[in-house]
């Protein structure tokens, strides 16, 4: 008997991280790959969503990929240039997109693929929560059809953008309080285990030395990526996104815990704080499975053989 696939629709601001964590699900045969979806963040919507769908067309995905929207719920938009460059994806050339922009919005296209689809469907999302956020208002009787918001965003215990605030929540954290606030089953990929799961040059070398286009492309984004990571004082490169496509296919990989976890909206200096009740204190009931810790050492080598799913495949 065939084992049966994980629908699920790919939603983030790519970005580096988000396009290795894409390359991991379009590795892995356990998904199925309904939709990709982008979400103002890393860069301006229009770059993102060219950048895309220029993965999508490196990765040879045939699903629709639609823009969401180009400002967060509430707040101006904050991008990272500083990480992600110019462009968004500055590094490697990239193959033209061949699938245009879908005539949907995100949100659309996200709707579409819950009622359309027989079983539930599992969100990767790995840009600020827009889409998300902007869905289960918008379209409250789909969440039953949501199996797993698979979220990176936030960090119990420290921010990266500011002391308190991970960038992704930063960015629009009115969409991520109606997520937590939702009752959707979510999973919380933060910087807790994000910043654990880094990778090192010499073991990116290693994947730029399985020599197929994707694995050699993940070695040249990764180069990029770590430049701005480096100055700021990293020894390797935080593999944030793809944390929240391996959290769900290698979950002993990961430590995962259940917590209430509220989103700070009006702090002076805590804006975009994810605020876990560890001791039980407010009496609320956990909303989300929060990704703690990780086996570094697997997790890299999980990557490595993802890459290797791509061996044979012709240049572009
Ligand atoms: C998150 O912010 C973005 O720059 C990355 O793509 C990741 O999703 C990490 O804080
Ligand atoms: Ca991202």
């Amino acid at each position: 008997m065939t084992e049966k696939k994980i629908p699920v629709i790919l939603d983030g601001d790519p970005g580096h991280d988000d396009a290795i964590a894409w390359v991991v699900a379009a590795s892995d045969p356990r998904f199925d790959i309904r939709a990709i979806t982008t979400v103002a963040g890393n860069q301006t919507l229009a770059k993102v969503t060219y950048n895309a769908r220029r993965i999508a067309t490196l990765l040879k995905l045939d699903c629709e990929v639609a823009a969401g929207r180009e400002v967060p719920m509430c707040a101006d938009l904050i991008i990272a240039p500083n990480y992600h460059g110019e462009s968004g994806l500055d590094g490697p050339r990239l193959p033209e997109p061949k699938m245009p922009e879908s005539e949907l919005s995100a949100v659309e296209l996200m709707a579409k693929v819950l009622r359309e689809s027989e079983e539930k469907v599992v969100i990767i999302a790995t840009g600020p929560q827009t889409n998300v956020g902007a869905l289960l208002v918008s379209h409250p009787e789909l969440k039953e059809k949501i199996a797993l918001i698979s979220t990176m965003g936030g960090g119990l215990r420290n921010g990266n953008w500011t002391t308190s605030a991970e960038f992704n929540i930063l960015v629009d954290p009115e969409s991520a309080y109606i997520e937590y606030h939702s009752g959707a089953p979510l999973q919380m990929c933060g910087l807790d285990v994000t910043e654990k799961a880094q990778i090192f040059p010499e073991e990116w070398e290693k994947i730029r030395a399985i020599g197929n286009p994707v694995a050699r492309t993940v070695a040249e984004w990764l180069d990029f990526f770590f430049i701005h990571l480096k100055e700021l004082g990293w020894e390797g490169a935080t593999l944030h996104d793809p944390c929240a496509v391996l959290s769900l296919i290698y979950p002993e990989v990961f430590d995962i815990r259940d917590y209430y976890v509220d989103i700070d909206l009006c702090g002076r200096y805590t804006r975009g704080a994810t605020v876990p009740d560890y001791t039980g204190v407010s009496g609320q009931k956990p909303n989300c499975k929060a990704v703690m810790g990780l086996d570094r050492e697997r997790f890299v080598e999980i990557l490595a053989e993802c890459c290797r799913k791509f061996d044979g495949w012709e240049e572009f």
